[in-house]
């Protein structure tokens, strides 16, 4: 059993309160002093922006930052993004909880934006997308009710890679000139030369072309010579947006010897040829050889084809349509032997393979035509010749809900006819969808319905096709039948 010393517990008890009185205190003064500052200083929060230049590429998305410190629920107040040197100055207008569209400078309609969710914080940074060379200079956010603004500088650069190439040879001096060429800068970089140990070379002049993006373009030319080293180096920088870019070209040890001495040059350039000829013969001779092994087996192919063609041509009944996919086979087969002198190694069965999935390939068409949009879109249409379905197939990875859509058809040049899709209707990603034309199958799936009150189509129509999905229509290419 325990037993309790009341005595005890007491003195205890008073210890330990004496003991936290001290800290707490201290505490709490701290806390007065603290609200007694804010108490004077909420009324005037502070807009802070940034005090260093925001540096950004051409190209980017970026974020110009400005708070109010204390924050303040600034969402129904009227705030501005200004650029004093633009006219009109406003890059945006928040008011009555919305961005101000027209006031906007026109080069910043669509680009410019707050981060809403931010606003309640008192944070009204600028969100500026797909920034450009005359972005660059100094924006203000000011705050209408507070009269409170601050200062965000924007610096916008471009930089890109130079390209070292040899522009003229200088027989008497032995040396060789080089020419740099770097496109694509912002603000104007400049260029130097340096030899292997980071000197820098005595160049021509830095010639400097300013494009209609404004982007510049640095050339300048070298004569390398002997004396310098093997490696030289094409430097462009820009300073300001922190930018270098460098290229280098090595040449070889005796690169330069065999330049100064023209005897040297005459036997380089004779073994030079010598070699090239080779190597020519060489390939003239194999050429050859594949020509003549193609030829041993091309007559067997023809063959092969004309037997399948005529094959075809039994079975089915001739019509002006199959004499022309006839002819189709017989410039594919041709065009196939073409290609076979590139690749000789493929064997004979190889052959009859490839032109096996051709003529698989001809039977599919015979089915149905494919319509492809050439709008961005994942949607295939296969049309069927004889007017039976239109299918759509889903290329994409993502699964489509097509209730809404509406599938538009011009057949030549009649009144459009119009099919809307049943609610539900499902387009996995890579399946099919059929839309049956009526009296040709029927709805057994949810992946099929059927177009009722439509004719089928003839030979000689044109088809024009819409699809008209939720938030815009993709137009496709025309499918003619004949
Ligand atoms: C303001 O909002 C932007 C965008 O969400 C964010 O990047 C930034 O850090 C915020 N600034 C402050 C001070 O919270």
């Amino acid at each position: 059993m325990k037993v309790v010393d009341g005595q005890q517990m007491t003195a205890q008890w008073l210890k330990m309160n004496r003991l936290s009185i001290g800290p707490q205190l201290r505490t709490n003064s701290v806390l007065v002093v603290y609200l007694l500052l804010l108490f004077f200083s909420t009324g005037q929060s502070k807009l802070i922006g940034s005090s260093q230049p925001i540096v950004a590429t051409v190209g980017d998305d970026i974020i110009l930052p400005c708070h109010l410190e204390p924050a303040v629920d600034v969402t129904a107040m009227t705030l501005e993004w200004t650029r004093s040197d633009l006219d009109p100055r406003y890059v945006l207008v928040w008011r009555s909880a919305q961005d101000l569209v027209n006031a906007k400078h026109p080069s910043y309609k669509g680009r410019t934006s707050l981060f809403t969710d931010e606003l309640k914080h008192g944070n009204i940074s600028l969100k500026l997308s797909k920034v450009k060379p005359a972005d660059e200079g100094k924006y203000q956010c000011y705050i209408v009710k507070l009269d409170e603004g601050s200062l965000v500088e924007l610096v916008v650069g471009a930089a890109a890679s130079p390209v070292i190439s040899i522009a003229g040879i200088e027989g008497d001096k032995g040396g060789v000139v080089l020419q740099c060429e770097s496109k694509g800068w912002y603000p104007e970089p400049e260029l130097l030369w340096l030899d292997a140990e980071g000197k820098i070379l005595s160049a021509g002049p830095t010639e400097t072309v300013r494009g209609p993006d404004d982007l510049y373009t640095v050339s300048s030319r070298v004569t390398v010579e002997k004396r310098h080293s093997n490696n030289i180096t094409c430097r462009v920088q820009q300073r300001n947006i922190n930018q270098i870019r460098e290229t280098q070209i090595k040449f070889r040890d005796d690169f330069f010897n065999s330049l100064s001495s023209s005897a040297a040059a005459t036997v380089a350039v004779s073994v030079c040829l010598a070699v090239c000829i080779l190597f020519i013969l060489l390939l003239v001779f194999f050429l050859w050889k594949i020509k003549n092994k193609i030829k041993s087996k091309t007559p067997d192919k023809n063959n092969h084809a004309t037997k399948n063609l005529s094959k075809s041509k039994t079975q089915g009944q001739v019509s002006v349509k199959e004499e022309r996919e006839s002819l189709m086979t017989n410039e594919s087969v041709q065009m196939k032997v073409f290609n076979k002198e590139e690749e000789p190694k493929k064997t004979k069965n190889q052959l009859q393979e490839e032109i096996q999935r051709m003529e698989t390939n001809n039977t599919e068409m015979d089915t149905c035509l494919i319509s492809q949009s050439s709008a961005d879109t994942d949607i295939i249409m296969e049309v069927d010749k004889y007017g039976k379905y239109i299918r759509l197939r889903n290329q994409s990875h993502e699964e489509k809900t097509m209730t809404g859509w509406k599938l538009k058809l011009q057949i030549n040049n009649k009144k459009p006819l119009i099919y809307t899709f049943q609610s539900s209707s499902i387009l996995k990603a890579g399946e099919t969808f059929t839309l049956w034309i009526a009296g040709h199958g029927g709805a057994h799936s949810s992946t099929e319905q059927v177009w009722f009150g439509l004719k089928p189509w003839n030979s000689k129509d044109t088809l024009q096709f819409t699809l008209i999905t939720n938030n815009r229509e993709i137009p496709y290419d025309p499918v003619y039948v004949l």
